[in-house]
């Protein structure tokens, strides 16, 4: 496989922000329930996720291409918490991309940068992401509660 580098995104422009809806939009092919509302949300959230975190904004590229983002915002005000925790908004890898630890990449990138900044990380997943969830559990997190179809999961500092 091409080697896959993890970047920061340093810049929005169109022809970015069009690749990342076509990524959020294979990603979540047969999850619609958790991610699949169209592009036009997709366009909106991404464009919401990286105005919460333009410093928290990481992406998978196979040479030029994006194939997969994560979002961790050091600077979320968990109502659940009562203060201000790190957030992963968003994680995807495009469909064929998936299953090549891509994803561990991404989420390994996303701990180590919120961990410096913050000592519980927050994230929600679709109840039915059995794989999703596997993943983020493997990496430390575990379920704390849930709300509607959303499982809420949380890691702490002294798992880093
Ligand atoms: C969740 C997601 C980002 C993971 O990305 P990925 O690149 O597929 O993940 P990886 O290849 O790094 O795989 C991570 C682990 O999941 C396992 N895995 C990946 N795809 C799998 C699949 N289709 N079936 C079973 N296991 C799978 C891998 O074996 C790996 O296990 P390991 O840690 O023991 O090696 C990706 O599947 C995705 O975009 N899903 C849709 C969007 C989504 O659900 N996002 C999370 C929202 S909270």
């Amino acid at each position: 496989m091409e080697k896959i580098k993890i970047e920061r995104l340093r810049e929005l422009d169109e022809k970015t922000l069009r690749r990342l809806v076509e990524v959020y939009m294979r990603g979540y092919e047969g999850l619609e329930e958790y991610g699949g509302e169209g592009e036009d949300y997709a366009r909106k959230y991404i464009l919401w996720c990286w105005k919460r975190a333009p410093d928290g904004f990481f992406v998978a590229k196979a040479g030029n291409e994006i194939v997969g983002f994560i979002v961790c915002d050091r600077d979320w005000f968990s109502k659940y918490e009562g203060r201000v925790v790190g957030a992963i908004h968003e994680f995807v890898v495009d469909k064929s991309w998936q299953g090549k630890g891509i994803g561990k990449k991404l989420l390994k990138t996303c701990i180590d940068f919120l961990s410096k900044h913050n000592d519980r990380i927050e994230l929600w997943v679709g109840e039915k992401n059995e794989s999703a969830m596997k993943l983020y559990e493997r990496h430390g997190f575990r379920k704390i509660g849930k709300s509607g179809i959303w499982v809420r999961m949380i890691r702490d500092g002294q798992n880093l």
